[in-house]
């Protein structure tokens, strides 16, 4: 078993003539909180996107376990236990609260979603119903995705992703749109997946309150190049992410 579970070896990404990544490198510990922080248009969402397969690297290698899944198709990731949010929410608007996770509880088993929300173990309900308990959803359960708020669709989307029973959990600002005692709860949550499920997190955040509590290792991207890596205290302290990020985030909290 390699010690790492996801690698990210000299990745470059670009869009025309920008570089949006440039020759980034990331390991992520098993079992580990790792934050993926810096400014807007840092990267970190080109890199996820990468990693979960939705964007091709101009160069470079993602390893996942060991193994390396470049050029495996996004649609195989939840097969391999990858399980991703969105920045910008991919929710099937439409359909209610549980129908959402239910589909997300049945790509693992390879069905199609109409087969998910029509024939349906009671394991995989009660999974689902455990999951909205979780994620403080279960009053929700019922109401057409597009009706929550921007922060409750947010959290349906993390139990979605937990639907899949992922080992690797990509999680792209998972606290937008939270009020402080939501991000306490989320909080609690990751600690609990991380620490109980040994479920592998990687963390792309601008809420600092969250990211310096739970990470036990921080990367920091700046135009598209890592700046610094380390535990929360030590990426809090260094000069050049003040510089770069920490100290503009501090001027708008
Ligand atoms: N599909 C795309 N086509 C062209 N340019 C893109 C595309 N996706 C991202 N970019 C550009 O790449 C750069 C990195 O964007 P990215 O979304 O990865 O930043 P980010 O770190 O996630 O920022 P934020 O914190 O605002 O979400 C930006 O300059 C962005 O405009
Ligand atoms: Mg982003």
């Amino acid at each position: 078993m390699a010690d790492y579970l996801l690698q990210v070896e000299d990745l470059t990404v670009k869009f025309g003539g920008l570089t949006a990544v440039n020759r980034f490198n990331i390991a992520v510990q098993r079992g580990t909180i790792h934050a993926l922080i810096g400014p807007n248009g840092a990267g970190k969402s080109t890199t996820f996107n990468c990693i979960s397969r939705f964007y091709q690297p101009t160069t470079g290698r993602i390893l996942l376990d060991g193994v390396d899944v470049t050029n495996m198709p996004a649609s195989r990731m939840a097969g391999l236990g990858v399980a991703r949010t969105f920045q910008n929410l991919e929710l099937f608007g439409e359909l209610t609260v549980f129908e959402n996770v239910m589909i997300g509880a049945h790509v693992h088993a390879g069905k199609t979603w109409g087969d998910a929300l029509s024939a349906c173990p009671a394991s995989v309900v009660d999974h689902v119903e455990r999951l909205l308990e979780r994620t403080g959803l279960s009053a929700y359960r019922n109401a057409c995705a597009r009706n929550l708020d921007f922060g409750h669709q947010k959290l349906l989307e993390l139990a979605r992703a937990l639907a899949i029973r992922p080992r690797l959990l990509l999680l792209d600002e998972p606290a937008a749109g939270l009020r402080n005692r939501e991000i306490a709860a989320l909080d609690a949550l990751l600690t609990d997946l991380c620490n109980r499920e040994g479920i592998t997190i990687l963390l792309v955040e601008h809420v600092m309150q969250l990211v310096m509590a739970i990470s036990h290792k921080v990367t920091v991207l700046n135009f598209g190049t890592k700046i610094a890596e380390g535990t929360p205290e030590e990426v809090r302290n260094d000069s050049s992410v003040i510089e770069a990020y920490l100290g503009q985030e501090m001027i708008n909290a």
